[in-house]
């Protein structure tokens, strides 16, 4: 164990390298996970798989040495403190605990921290669930700050942040000022809260509030010049500069794992306030959080620190780089006509709203290709093995997050192009009452319909039937030179990845 003498160093990764000294060590453990290092698969026809899925590095790494040999995870006076120190050196909180539980935790120990039975509570609707049921559990008197919408075509909702000033000011000026104030600070639809306005008029009205920010999805945002304006952290910096003595007490959660290079579960806990604040967060640490952490869940927080700190301006100028041009190809190739941008940048523009838009994220509603949003996901897992998590109404989310590379958007932008030839082609056969192509299903590879034939709600039907049951569908158009009949089978019948149809029309799905 690494013991900081006169502070951690920076540039390093302490945790980390402490982790991966004891996962070196060829060490028998006579307490618990049996796993490590592999013992109990040693001679095991189960060994392999165990490889394949988690290396032999992961487990080798996964430990449960605790104390002096590694560090306490709720009393750290070694690397983890050291860790935990750089971390809040970087983000700029006063102290910042990793969690190994996510931020459903995170903001769990957050709320025990600053609200106790009978507290009053502004909280944002908005809010992750694990934030609704803390309140509830505590006993906590919360009010909810009413929903709205940017307009009509976006289905992006958030707070009304005009509200909830109002409300708040209100009860300080009735004598029941709140206890506390929850927000969610950025959505995973791309929404970001203009915090730098929402703190310091609280700040104003009422300058001991407690106050926790979610930022859940913006973990990363502290590494690049324009994202950092609008984060708490940042905000309350630059609050602190005019008022040093500023009483508020803080609690920032971040799910690393969301935007950082963290393993799933990562999330820091940063706080900015007294002494007496950063102790009641380590008890409430302890009474919330597993007794067994994932050592390399909280070694891979320590990583990520240092990578962000280190890279994550570049990483994240690639990342706006990338979605501005998803943005740009949607817009301005024909290819991509059946996408439709809801949220370009500057949507939520308007200062009165005090939101702005993530620009990391990209709105788009594929209402035009004539299939759900649900199964518009389907199919980019499935046959291009692209994941999109969400979908509202007709519209889906991109993430373009620092994982996502220039490659990696050109398999996006090919698939697509490809979806939009095959199921625009389909959409648009079924929705005249007569085909002007042929919809062919394979398997069998017989006609559904042939152009010129009248369209009824039974084929409509028995196409939907088909797709549900995997079959691949296919529309041709018959080639302007063919005779009646001859379809250019050859050019739709590639597939999905390959096809390169003659005609804008013809398409697979
Ligand atoms: C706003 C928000 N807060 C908290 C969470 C929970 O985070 P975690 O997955 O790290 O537990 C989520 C999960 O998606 C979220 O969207």
């Amino acid at each position: 164990m690494s013991q900081p003498s006169s502070g951690p160093r920076p540039g390093t990764a302490p945790l980390a390298e402490a982790v991966l000294a004891v996962a070196r060590r060829d060490i028998a453990s006579f307490h618990a996970l049996p796993l490590s290092h592999g013992g109990s698969l040693r001679n095991s026809p189960f060994r392999e798989v165990y490889e394949s899925l988690f290396g032999t590095a992961q487990l080798a790494a996964d430990v449960s040495y605790s104390g002096t040999m590694l560090d306490s995870f709720f009393r750290p006076r070694g690397p983890l403190r050291a860790a935990q120190r750089l971390a809040a050196e970087s983000f700029g909180a006063d102290t910042t605990l990793f969690l190994s539980a996510g931020t459903t935790t995170a903001n769990r120990v957050a709320l025990s921290t600053l609200v106790g039975p009978g507290s009053r509570v502004l909280t944002d609707r908005s809010c992750h669930q694990s934030v609704h049921f803390a309140l509830g559990d505590i006993g906590a008197r919360t009010d909810y700050v009413p929903m709205r919408r940017c307009c009509d075509e976006c289905p992006r909702t958030f707070a009304d942040l005009g509200q909830l000033l109002e409300m708040f000011g209100r009860a300080v000026a009735d004598g029941q000022a709140y206890d506390a104030v929850v927000l969610s600070a950025v959505s995973y639809d791309g929404v970001r809260y203009d915090l730098p306005t929402l703190l310091s008029a609280l700040a104003q009205m009422y300058p001991s509030v407690s106050v926790l920010i979610d930022e859940a999805w913006g973990a990363g945002h502290r590494f690049h010049p324009r994202l950092r304006e609008l984060t708490a952290l940042h905000t309350l910096q630059q609050l602190r500069a005019t008022d040093a003595s500023l009483p508020m007490r803080v609690a920032v959660t971040h799910s690393a794992h969301k935007s950082m290079s963290a393993l799933r579960q990562g999330s820091y806990l940063h706080l900015v306030g007294d002494e007496e604040l950063q102790e009641q967060a380590t008890q409430a640490l302890f009474r919330h959080h597993t007794t067994s952490p994932s050592w390399p869940v909280l070694a891979s927080l320590d990583l990520a620190r240092l990578q962000s700190a280190t890279e994550g301006e570049a990483l994240l100028d690639r990342a706006l780089h990338l979605a501005q041009t998803l943005r740009t190809e949607i817009e301005t190739d024909a290819r991509l006509s059946a996408y439709r941008l809801l949220g370009p940048e500057g949507h939520l523009g308007d200062p009165r709203l005090l939101v702005s838009d993530d620009p990391t994220r990209v709105l788009v509603s594929i209402a035009e290709l004539g299939i759900t949003a649900a199964d518009f996901r389907r199919i980019l897992f499935d046959d291009y093995a692209l994941y999109v998590a969400r979908e509202s109404g007709d519209a889906v989310v991109f993430h373009l997050h620092i994982g996502v590379d220039e490659a990696t958007l050109l398999r996006l932008l090919d698939a697509l192009r490809t979806i939009q030839r095959t199921y625009r082609s389909t959409s648009a056969a079924l929705a005249g009452g007569t085909s002007d192509r042929f919809i062919i299903a394979y398997p069998p590879g017989i006609p559904i319909a042939v152009p010129g034939e009248q369209l009824c709600d039974r084929t409509r039907d028995q196409l939907a039937a088909l797709r549900t049951s995997g079959c691949e569908i296919y529309t041709l158009q018959n080639a302007p030179h063919a005779s009646a009949g001859t379809p250019q089978l050859a050019t739709a019948a590639a597939g999905p990845a390959t096809s390169t149809a003659s005609t804008a029309t013809n398409g697979t799905e």
